[in-house]
């Protein structure tokens, strides 16, 4: 019964838009209807610039940290601790405070991962930099990133559960990103900082 209330509270939490809620506090519209149309950090940074971006990547961040974490000091089983994070992902993606249209679920998945284990969240972060540094596009670094997210779960922490759910958000994300993979094919997917 406790750990239903915490998956609720885990989708809840996710299903606070914070793109949609910065974007209409510095008056900058609905991001669902500009540049990629993803209420996310870097859509917020195409439409609004570094502030709204940053600002939206902490709050959807935390957003997954602190349903995780309350899980953890609770002391539930590791696939209660998938299931919460799974839930706040959930919410991001189908937030039931915006009519279920939501993100792609990065800086939410980012933060879940790095309350689950922060060995896991500091290699998912790393490999999003390095190929973000490399390639500066931030989609393609997302996409490899939470690819590899359910490896690091089980070769840093051995943890079946954990792996399973971040599975399930690399599958759920790439889906997310489908229009963004076209693009990266076509050659055509906007750099960081530049375009729409
Ligand atoms: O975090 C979302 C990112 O991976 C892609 O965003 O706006 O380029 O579709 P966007």
């Amino acid at each position: 019964m406790f750990g239903i209330l915490l998956v609720v509270l885990g989708y809840l939490a996710g299903s606070v838009s914070a793109g949609i809620v910065v974007a209409r506090l510095m008056g900058l519209g609905d991001p669902r209807q500009g540049g990629s149309g993803n209420p996310g950090a870097t859509n917020l940074l195409r439409l609004g610039g570094r502030k709204a971006a940053a600002i939206t990547l902490i709050a959807d961040g935390l957003k997954g940290v602190v349903p995780v974490l309350i899980a953890h000091l609770t002391g539930v089983s590791p696939w209660m601790l998938a299931a919460v994070g799974l839930a706040a992902f959930l919410g991001h993606l189908y937030p039931v405070f915006f009519g279920f249209r939501g993100g792609k679920g990065i800086a939410t998945g980012l933060g879940v991962m790095l309350a689950w284990s922060w060995p896991v969240g500091l290699a998912v972060v790393g490999t999003w930099l390095v190929v973000a540094a490399l390639a500066r596009i931030s989609s393609l670094a997302a996409l490899l990133s939470f690819a590899l997210a359910p490896v690091y779960c089980l070769v840093l922490i051995g943890s079946p559960a954990l792996a399973a759910a971040a599975g399930a958000m690399a599958g759920l994300t790439a889906w997310r990103h489908r229009g963004n993979i076209r693009r990266i094919a076509a050659g055509t997917e906007p750099r960081i900082g530049k375009g729409k």
